[in-house]
């Protein structure tokens, strides 16, 4: 991946940090995709006093894109305060797992320390055997463009 794009990719992730909902734990996390068509959508963490109503940053960037008309995603960067870089929890692999299917891309998942410690890995490797649109057979047609 061009070093260039992984650093911009990067800085859109912390803007999303910044602003961060994180009213319950108090922790910022901030997350942006990169999509087939070279366009880049941030997210953030959005918390809630109601159990299980709280988003992740990862899945927030993912759902910024869909709203975009955009579902083919080549890579994911993640950011927080932690020295160590965060990886994503087992919910937002799922969703990733799912789109990643629309595609062969095998989507980049790019973990960002505070200070600059990057881990890279990918989709497959993080969640591997999914259960996804393939598995059920679904249509994807109108979203592979
Ligand atoms: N969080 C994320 O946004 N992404 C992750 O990869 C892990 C955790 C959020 C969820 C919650 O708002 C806060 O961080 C503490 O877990």
């Amino acid at each position: 991946m061009d070093n260039e794009i992984k650093q911009r990719l990067i800085a859109k992730a912390k803007e999303g940090m910044s602003n961060a909902y994180s009213i319950v734990f108090d922790f910022k996390v901030g997350a942006a995709v990169l999509t087939n068509n070279g366009n880049i959508y941030q997210g953030c963490n959005t918390e809630s006093v109601i159990s299980g109503l709280g988003l992740c940053a990862e899945r927030s960037s993912i759902y910024h894109a869909v709203a975009h008309g955009e579902y083919i995603f080549e890579a994911i960067a993640i950011v927080s305060k932690l020295e160590e870089p965060i990886k994503p929890c087992g919910m937002c692999r799922q969703l990733i797992g799912e789109f990643n299917q629309l595609s062969e891309s095998n989507i980049k998942i790019i973990m960002v320390g505070s200070k600059g410690k990057i881990i890279e890995s990918t989709i497959n490797d993080m969640l591997p055997a999914i259960h996804g649109p393939k598995t059920l057979n679904l249509d994807l047609e109108e979203y592979c463009k």
